[in-house]
């Protein structure tokens, strides 16, 4: 390994000159596939290309992704993929939304950064648009690069409002992986390697099992420990598209209410219209206390993230000191500009209309499939775009998606498992690209059955 700061010089050149042209050559693409394999084992993670072997040995050449549109992208090699994984939620409007490239790119070119001193307006301007669209009297927002620190700005502020320390959340919950968030994690892959982490109680419950969260709660209060608050995705993600029982939002929020506890609703996947409503928990007509917001409120273009609360709840962020939670480089002018095409966009185009209307479409026809395979499938859960597909065991949702990405259709499993494989395309997808992707995962299906 050449450690010359020249040669770090040369290979920052080299690449800078990849990023600015509009085309490449088969030859520098596979090129571009070789180096970045190097890449990736030697200096970033060697276990990511083990794991994503559907892709690291699609057909000769391993696929490196260069561009899309909608919900379409191609790899250096110039392949096509219907893109069925829309980023884990982060790309509700598709790759590349030109309404949001082109006021990222208005922004860039005035000025990318704030000063850190003046009022930068477009903070201002991101936080009232969330004000206008969130539920209730959410009215205050802080904003963030990625969905966990979203999480542990929740976390801090239910602490500082209630000056309590315990946190009830759920089996299977995925939060993010910083130390606050990791610890609301309902998973123990994640968990365990790390050790100890945060110091106060977290009871964790059963997911959509409102009784679970009664029992917690008062145990809690009997035994005089005190609960800040209880988290909960409106309908889980990372666990495989899981749906809670129709009375358990309002049950908890019922619940929350009585045990004077806050309710925080982690919307980060399932937020900007994902499962058919603009948020989750407006399926149920719930008004959460806090709400966690990230992945397409950047519209896919930039990393953004917020927390979102009251005018009542926000006190403790602003009195006495205005600066107890601050980062530098999040919620920027760019990131802002993002986040407020992204909302129009949003809002302009009803996608939460067209995720529940695409999502009515493929369920149906996924359950169908699911009866005459049932060697393959164990079940099909989620709302609109947000849809899992259960099987038996990891080995054959891996052929499942191995299959279909062979097949031009990327989807992904949860984060370390191929049991279940989720169905998460741009909600901008259309009909004929739904059709499609139904008839590859036929055919996929019918080659699996062949061989089991
Ligand atoms: C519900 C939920 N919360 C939080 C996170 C963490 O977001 P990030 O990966 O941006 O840190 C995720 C990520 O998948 C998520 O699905």
């Amino acid at each position: 390994m050449d450690k010359s700061l020249q040669s770090a010089m040369d290979f920052a050149q080299k690449w800078i000159d990849i990023i600015h042209k509009d085309t490449i050559t088969e030859d520098e693409a596979k090129a571009i596939i070789e180096e970045s394999k190097y890449n990736f084992a030697e200096h970033f993670n060697r276990g990511w290309l083990d794991y994503r072997k559907s892709i690291t040995e699609a057909g000769d050449w391993a696929s490196v992704e260069w561009t899309g549109n909608g919900a379409v992208f191609r790899d250096v090699l110039g392949r096509e993929y219907i893109d069925c994984l829309g980023g884990y939620g982060m790309l509700n409007l598709g790759w590349c939304h030109p309404d949001v490239i082109d006021n990222v790119k208005a922004q860039l070119c005035r000025s990318p950064m704030p000063s850190q001193e003046l009022i930068d307006q477009l903070r201002g301007v991101l936080a009232r648009l969330l004000a206008m669209i969130t539920p209730g009297d959410i009215k205050y927002s802080f904003f963030a690069a990625s969905g966990t620190e979203a999480i542990e700005g929740s976390i801090k502020l239910a602490k500082m409002y209630t000056h309590k320390n315990g946190f009830i959340a759920a089996l299977k919950a995925f939060h993010g992986k910083t130390m606050g968030s990791l610890s609301l994690m309902g998973k123990a892959d994640y968990r365990t390697p790390v050790g100890m982490l945060y110091g106060g109680p977290v009871y964790h419950v059963p997911f959509g099992d409102a009784d679970a969260v009664e029992q917690q709660l008062e145990v809690a209060k009997k035994v005089g420990i005190e609960i800040a608050a209880v988290i909960m995705e409106p309908i889980q993600g990372e666990a495989g598209a899981i749906v809670p029982p129709d009375d358990f939002w309002p049950r908890i929020r019922e619940l929350t209410r009585h045990y004077d506890v806050l309710l925080i609703a982690d919307e980060v996947q399932t937020g900007f219209g994902r499962t058919g409503k603009l948020w989750g928990v407006d399926h149920w007509g719930v008004v959460p206390d806090i709400m966690a917001l990230a992945k397409s409120l950047g519209g896919g273009v930039m990393p953004v993230s917020a927390f979102c609360s009251t005018e009542d709840i926000w006190q403790c962020m602003m009195f006495p000191n205005p600066f107890i939670h601050t980062t530098t480089t999040g919620g920027g002018a760019l990131a802002c500009s993002a986040a407020i095409a992204a909302i129009n966009v949003t809002l302009r185009d009803k996608l939460w209309e067209q995720a529940a209307a695409k999502g009515d479409y493929i369920l149906p026809k996924l359950h169908s499939l699911a009866q005459q395979y049932p060697d393959i499938y164990h079940s099909i859960t989620g709302k609109g775009l947000l849809i899992g597909q259960h099987f038996h065991n990891p080995d054959v949702g891996y052929k499942v998606a191995a299959g279909l990405f062979r097949r031009g259709v990327l989807v992904a499993g949860t984060l370390t498992s191929a049991k279940t494989i989720r169905i998460e395309p741009p909600l901008v997808i259309t009909y004929e690209q739904i059709d499609t992707v139904l008839n590859r995962l036929e055919d996929t299906l019918r080659e699996i059955s062949k061989s089991i």
